[in-house]
């Protein structure tokens, strides 16, 4: 692929299979960090490490120091045993690179070599690689120790296997779902199997639990507006003779509206309550926010098209048709400024089956070579906006 240099290329490719190789769980990015600084320091570009654990903050100074454009990437790895036979397979047992996360950490510092050669950059740009996007906190810890300080945009995107290599998917709007748990905590009476009549049924309150909550979706909510709940986990009882006393319901929450966000928490709580007093049972209902939606913002969307032309040429610039229900903590980072999310085409064939997560999920490395030059046009059009802006 000529959109960078072969010997790049290379090194990219070979940074993404070490840390392929060496996969790391959410908060333990240890050994990724460091090869993310010696990467930088190869490049002599000035970082920060250990930022929130293990993040690492680069900067590349342009002519105007403030406000600046910010990339961002992240480092971890899921606990999944890995299934790919890939030669550079995960060598550490029941954790892999299960969804690119490699790559992005490669591309991003393909796209600093990029940038660093760079004569004019018209604002100093920033590059943020953070640690635990799985688990979902990550981002937010990040920010919380001042990665957006000076930041005007926020720029972010994910390796795709729905899109052939060498596309980009700009989309405007909601592109990632919120996520949020429940707990739903059923407290009846139990007694012994045959005596039904002295109990309050744990396991009954729960069933209802499940339908009743499967309506909140089919019968409350707009079709047009993509939402998903999700009972996970139904624990009750400990015998066969014996009628339950109590039932955990643990479930999650999608949505890409922020309005039916709130909708669907308030349903739960309300159908948790109502079934409760139907059968004098104490139910308590616990929801847990986690990452509101990915909206991505319409002038800074128009950006990253912008520069995904400039980077693939028109007819490689896709949007995405259908609505994504997966989480994505870069949301955490639009709390504070703009930006836009894209996805990076990356369908390996023969592979279209093994989704992200999947223990045989894979991505044609020629992504990382896209990925790279779209960053160096993106924070060079982003950056040129944001100078004539100030
Ligand atoms: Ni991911």
């Amino acid at each position: 692929m000529s959109l960078i240099h072969e010997d790049l290329f290379e090194r990219v490719v070979a940074v993404r299979r070490d840390l392929h190789r060496h996969p790391e769980l959410s908060w333990q990015e240890h050994r990724t960090a460091g090869k993310v600084c010696e990467f930088l320091d190869s490049l002599g570009i000035a970082f920060r490490s250990g930022i929130a654990g293990h993040g690492v903050i680069a900067e590349i100074p342009g002519r105007q120091g403030k406000p600046l454009v910010a990339l961002r990437a992240d480092l971890d790895a899921l606990p999944i045993q890995e299934e790919t036979g890939l030669p550079f397979s995960s060598s550490v047992d029941g954790v892999m690179h299960a969804c690119g996360h490699d790559g992005h950490t490669s591309m991003l510092l393909g796209a600093a070599a990029l940038l660093v050669q760079e004569p004019d950059l018209p604002v100093t740009i920033r590059l943020i690689f953070q640690p635990a996007e799985e688990t979902g906190n990550g981002a937010r810890a990040m920010v919380d120790a001042g990665a957006l300080e000076d930041v005007g945009m926020v720029f972010g995107g994910h390796i795709d296997r729905h899109f052939e290599v060498g596309t980009i998917a700009v989309t405007e709007g909601a592109v990632n779902a919120s996520s949020d748990r429940f707990k739903i905590t059923v407290t009846g009476e139990g007694t012994h199997a045959a005596r039904p009549h002295e109990a309050v049924d744990a396991v009954v309150v729960g069933s209802l639990l499940v339908m009743a909550i499967q309506t909140i979706v089919s019968r409350e909510m707009n079709p047009s507006h993509p939402s998903v709940v999700t009972v996970g986990r139904f624990d009750a009882g400990t015998a066969a003779n014996v009628i339950a006393g109590n039932a955990t319901l643990e479930g999650t929450i999608r949505a890409q509206d922020p309005e039916v966000r709130i909708h669907l928490q308030q349903s739960i709580e309300r159908i948790s309550r109502s079934v409760g007093q139907l059968h004098n049972a104490n139910v308590s209902c616990e929801i847990v926010e986690g990452t509101p939606p990915v909206i991505n913002a319409p002038d800074l969307t128009s950006l990253a098209r912008q520069a995904a032309v400039t980077a693939v040429g028109e007819r490689n610039v896709v949007r995405m048709e259908h609505a994504n229900m997966g989480g994505e903590d870069f949301s955490e980072y639009l709390r504070t400024v703009p930006g836009c999310y894209v996805r990076f085409g990356a369908v390996v064939p023969g592979c279209e089956g093994y989704p992200a997560h999947s223990s045989r999920f894979d991505f044609d490395e020629r992504a990382l070579a896209v990925a790279a030059a779209y960053y160096r046009e993106l924070a060079i059009v982003a950056g040129r906006k944001l100078r004539d802006e100030s």
